[in-house]
């Protein structure tokens, strides 16, 4: 074994002082190394430790004979493998029995069963455990010899694991030397894993190189893991919890002495090992069951995926007393959290049809129980998302449903998917109305081009209409709405308005009583203000806020119909994808039509004068736009200043008012430069449509 501290005077050629400058910067970077990846608390900024990290480097690379393989420099460094060795664990790494029940009485089940092993009853108090979280990832075995990491293998069988320490060694987190005074034998075992935003950067990278992306970060890590090319493992972010031991020389032998877990793990911390946070201390059942609901629901905040909390005995002595059935200790049980995701089966793909035209493709899923409700539809999102995906109808796919959010197909097991499997295309009629699907350039959606002439949007659009937001019939829900349209009782909004009673009360589950609340609520909704209507007619890009502000600014329903582009752009907050989309609406006949017939039925509102016109804050400014800003895509800077009364150019000239320049930006900036032309950075921009330049 290396002894660190003797092998200077081994070394010919090599001054002592060197000798001194070495372990200098050794010590400087792993302590840097452990505040910055362990307490995520940088000491140094990353310029000062790379250039410490150089000397260090130009040392090693005068005197090869003085690299350790415990120096910071040698993190990475081996060559690929053919196959990993095997490695016989001298302590075995076992399994955690499982409470699969998750309710409360998981905990209790367990504090039963441990009381009655111990023989303790309710008169001697509360058993103390100590709760963890149940990391999702690969359990690792760490073997320190004189305070040197020699070995890291993986959990294998329990007896026989694999050597991985070449990968294992690129881990941040995990310390290559531990601090004088450990035990000359030391194994800590824990998790590794990989932190949810890692993974994301991983599979962008891995999708940006073309190569496939990984289902989810325990197998992103123990791909990362089981690596045979270091350089590989070195490039794949892991972290590391640990939450144990292996070997330990006895007390006799300079091992340590701990009174219990929670201790242990103290200590490991101050060795340098990163130990969770949420680890915590609790007394009987009672703490177990508040444990396991307070960390369920912390579970979608925290940054890494756990699958449960795992809760241990404290006192040592008392485990030791419990002891082991076959492979598992009766001290220690992992408690379940419900599953986030599952596998299921793809029946069918349907496309749906949104208010205004949107089709969305939608996977119907066998029924399964997933993030504690059961789904059956994962929406596709579009025709990239789906054809990405590429999910087929007959396969078998992993649905995820974290929280409250929306189920999602996560991927294809494409081993099973049945022969003869087509892959989805999205239609290019309207499944609803069979009017031509369109998807414009530049567009990821396709839609429905028949208007109000499709029934699918007809709904969506009377369902906007009498929302509450809108001009607000109280009681007009989907099923009826569903009932009016498809009984073709109603075609038109404005047919809302010719409802009799004999009509509603003819419905389906429709009392009288209710088709009178129905006809009562309709008649109020006819005295409304202007944004309301407006906004309630469902034009694409006007939202309430537009609707106020164009109602403000034209005063009447007529002037807003009839006005031009230019006399749009002129309202503030209106740029040219709001202006086209009122124009493109009032332009067609059908569309006028609906407005007329409404205001015949007597839905009325108070007009106003227009406002004065006043000039938008960039009105007559010629804007050009250059390498890339720090936070604003060139689409939404455009179109930014386009709200803001200013035009987009494409090159610079003299009429070019401002140059907005980014990072490398090229030519348009010296040619800017050349012209006295003035230019702006993002922050700059900014100013300027706030008004405050
Ligand atoms: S203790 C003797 N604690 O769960 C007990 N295991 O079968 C040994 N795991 O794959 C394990 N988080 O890698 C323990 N806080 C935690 C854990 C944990 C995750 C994993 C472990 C193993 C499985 C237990």
């Amino acid at each position: 074994m290396i002894e660190p501290d003797l092998f200077g005077s081994e070394l010919s050629g090599i001054s002592a002082k060197t000798v001194k400058r070495l372990e200098e910067l050794r010590d400087q970077l792993r302590a840097h190394s452990y505040a910055y990846y362990v307490l995520d608390q940088p000491q140094i900024s990353d310029a000062e430790y790379d250039s410490l990290f150089q000397e260090l480097q130009e040392i090693e690379g005068k005197y090869p004979e003085a690299i350790t393989p415990d120096s910071p420099t040698q993190r990475v460094g081996g060559k690929p493998l053919e196959k990993f060795a095997s490695v016989r664990h001298a302590v075995p790494m076992l399994s955690i029995r499982t409470e699969t029940d998750t309710q409360a009485s998981g905990a209790h089940n367990f504090d039963a069963r441990v009381r009655r092993e111990l023989g303790v009853d309710e008169s001697a108090g509360p058993v103390e455990y100590v709760a963890e979280p149940k990391f999702d990832g690969l359990a690792m075995s760490l073997r320190y010899e004189h305070g040197v990491l020699v070995q890291a293998a993986t959990r294998g069988d329990g007896e026989v694991g694999e050597d991985v320490t070449q990968n294992v060694r690129t881990i941040g987190q995990i310390p290559l030397r531990l601090p004088m005074g450990v035990p000359p034998i030391l194994e800590v075992r824990g998790e590794v894993y990989m932190r949810r935003d890692d993974f994301e950067t991983l599979n962008e990278q891995q999708r940006a190189r073309g190569q496939k992306s990984f289902v989810n970060p325990r197998n992103a890590a123990a791909g990362a893991v089981r690596q045979l090319d270091p350089a590989i493992a070195a490039q794949r972010p892991l972290s590391f919890f640990a939450y144990g031991l292996g070997e330990l020389p006895p007390a006799e032998a300079g091992g340590p002495e701990f009174g219990t877990h929670h201790q242990m793990l103290q200590t490991l911390k101050i060795w340098g090992f990163p130990v969770s946070a949420l680890v915590a201390i609790a007394q009987g059942a009672t703490e177990l069951v508040a444990y396991y609901d307070s960390i369920g629901q912390q579970r979608d905040e925290l940054p890494f995926d756990i699958d449960g909390v795992v809760y241990k005995v404290n006192s040592l002595a008392l485990q030791r007393r419990m002891g082991f059935v076959t492979r598992e200790p009766r001290w220690a049980v992992a408690h379940k959290f419900p599953a986030q995701e599952q596998l299921t089966t793809v029946l069918g793909i349907d496309v749906q049809v949104g208010r205004t035209g949107k089709l969305t493709p939608v996977a119907k899923l066998a029924p399964v129980f997933v993030g504690g409700v059961t789904v059956t539809n994962a929406t596709l999102h579009n025709e990239d998302e789906a054809r990405r995906k590429d999910v087929r109808v007959g396969d078998t796919v992993i649905v995820r449903r974290a929280g409250d959010v929306i189920p999602e197909v996560v991927s294809v097991l494409l081993d099973k998917r049945p022969p003869g499997a087509t892959e989805f295309t999205m239609p290019r009629q309207c499944p609803v109305c069979g009017s031509t699907a369109v998807r414009e350039e530049g567009e990821v959606d396709y839609r429905c081009s028949g208007g109000l002439f499709c029934s699918a949007q007809r709904k969506q659009a009377i369902l906007h209409f009498a929302q509450r937001r809108a001009v607000e019939v109280e009681g007009l829900g989907e099923k009826l709405v569903d009932q009016l349209v498809d009984g073709k009782v109603i075609h038109t909004l404005a047919d809302l308005y010719r409802l009799g009673l004999s009509s509603l009360a003819s419905l389906e589950r429709m009392a009288d009583k209710s088709a009178q609340n129905i006809l009562q609520a309709l008649e109020k909704s006819k005295q409304t203000t202007l944004p309301r209507f407006l906004f309630g007619l469902g034009i694409r890009h006007v939202g309430e806020a537009t609707a106020k502000e164009l109602a403000r600014h034209f005063g009447s329903l007529d002037a807003i119909m009839d006005a031009s582009l230019e006399q749009l752009l002129q309202v503030s907050d209106v740029g040219p994808t709001v202006a086209q989309s009122l124009r493109t609406f009032f332009d067609q006949p059908h569309n006028r039509e609906v407005v007329d017939q409404l205001r015949a039925c007597g839905v009325t509102w108070q007009e106003g004068p227009p406002a004065p016109v006043t000039p938008k804050p960039l009105t007559g400014r010629t804007f050009v736009l250059t390498g890339t800003l720090p936070t604003l895509s060139r689409d939404e800077a455009k179109e930014l200043i386009e709200v803001a009364g200013g035009k987009v150019a494409g090159s610079v000239s003299k009429k070019t008012s401002f140059l907005v320049a980014g990072a490398e930006a090229g030519s348009k900036l010296d040619k800017a430069q050349e012209l006295g032309v003035a230019v702006l950075d993002e922050a700059g921009l900014k100013e300027l449509l706030d008004g405050r330049a």
